[in-house]
């Protein structure tokens, strides 16, 4: 199934994820799997609920056996983030792992080291922060999304 996004057209704060695992492409849904429980749980301890922020991802459809999507699916679709940005017009948009971070900020960066930065593309701020499911695989890592989550959390509320 084709999964375009979820949330408010109206947010203020937007995640951006790689692209659907098995159950957002069963369900039409992004972030519904074990990493979209954790996300919402992170961001119902800051109070954010996932009506009010829009949650999308860089592939809309799920790539084969899970694997990374590939250079030229993530230029293509770029394309649709790009006209979803121009729609909803986060302030901030938090991307969820690298390869939403490398693809929206259109270069090679280490996830670890640039996470919590703030970063522009266009006119829209975006902020890297590590992904859910890595986060489930490395839980000692907990603090630094939740941080990032609260950092692009704050800078919407100061906006
Ligand atoms: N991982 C992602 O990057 N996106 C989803 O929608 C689900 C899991």
């Amino acid at each position: 199934m084709i999964v375009f996004g979820h949330g408010s057209p109206d947010a203020r704060l937007m995640f951006v994820g790689e692209g659907p695992g098995k159950d957002e492409d069963l369900q039409g849904k992004p972030f519904v799997g074990r990493a979209g429980k954790l996300l919402t749980k992170l961001l119902g301890a800051l109070d954010i609920r996932r009506e009010d922020i829009f949650i999308t991802n860089i592939v809309k459809c799920r790539p084969p056996s899970n694997r990374l999507p590939l250079p030229n699916e993530s230029s293509t679709c770029i394309k649709l983030l790009d006209a979803q940005l121009k729609i909803i017009r986060p302030d901030v948009v938090c991307a969820l792992g690298s390869c939403a971070a490398k693809t929206l900020l259109e270069k090679e960066i280490k996830i670890t080291k640039e996470r919590g930065k703030i970063f522009k593309r266009g006119t829209t701020t975006i902020i890297p922060t590590l992904h859910p499911a890595y986060i489930l695989r490395n839980p000692k890592e907990m603090d630094k999304i939740f941080q990032d989550i609260q950092a692009a959390h704050k800078l919407i509320q100061n906006k």
